[in-house]
């Protein structure tokens, strides 16, 4: 199955659906598991587009200022090669990141590529320590474990390979499409 392929995922996967009460009560559950840790982290840096919604509510629990970045999966219309691509980036990397402890914010830990990307490139700036928080993560083969790469790993809900609905996905939210 393709990793990346959104249709794909969504002809053959189970659905999930979830409003906006459920993400903010499993944001909570998140910013809970933050909070009791040692990384007490300065600033979230959000990955879009999926990590803003989360970070905004994660805010009102934390408390701490938000950056954010985005990167897209590029397809190659060349090589047929895949892969994370950045479109937006932080101003002032090294005066941010220098010594600092980070909290990356993304909704989904799904094959890994997209958030270990962002935490390789991050980590050229040097920051002390590195925290990864997301709403979900899928317990499925994948391409990088992240618990593995970052010094602090958070998740509010686990669950299989499904295909998750979010709310600011839908284009009619009472009829979950
Ligand atoms: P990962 O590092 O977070 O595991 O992400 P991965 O590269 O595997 O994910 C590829 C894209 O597919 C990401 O979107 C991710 O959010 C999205 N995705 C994976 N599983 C699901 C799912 O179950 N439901 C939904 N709605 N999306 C999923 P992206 O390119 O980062 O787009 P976006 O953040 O701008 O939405
Ligand atoms: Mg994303």
């Amino acid at each position: 199955m393709a990793e990346f392929g959104k249709t794909l995922y969504n002809t053959v996967m189970e659905k999930r659906f979830y409003s906006y009460n459920d993400i903010h009560r499993t944001v909570k559950i998140l910013a809970d598991k933050v909070m009791a840790s040692p990384l007490k982290p300065e600033f979230m840096i959000a990955i879009g587009g999926g990590g803003f919604i989360p970070a905004r509510i994660l805010r009102t629990y934390l408390d701490i200022p938000i950056f954010t970045v985005n990167i897209v999966l590029y397809e190659g219309k060349q090589t047929g090669e895949k892969g994370p691509q950045i479109t937006q980036w932080l101003d002032k990397p090294d005066e941010l990141l220098e010594n600092r402890r980070v909290l990356i914010v993304d909704e989904v830990d799904d094959s890994g590529a997209t958030v270990a990307f962002c935490k390789e490139h991050l980590s050229q700036h040097n920051p002390s320590e590195i925290g990864l928080a997301v709403l979900h993560r899928k317990n499925k083969p994948k391409k990088v474990e992240l618990p593995q790469l970052v010094e602090h790993y958070f998740c509010g809900e686990e669950l299989g390979d499904e295909w998750i609905c979010y709310p600011w996905d839908a284009l009619d939210i009472d009829n979950r499409n």
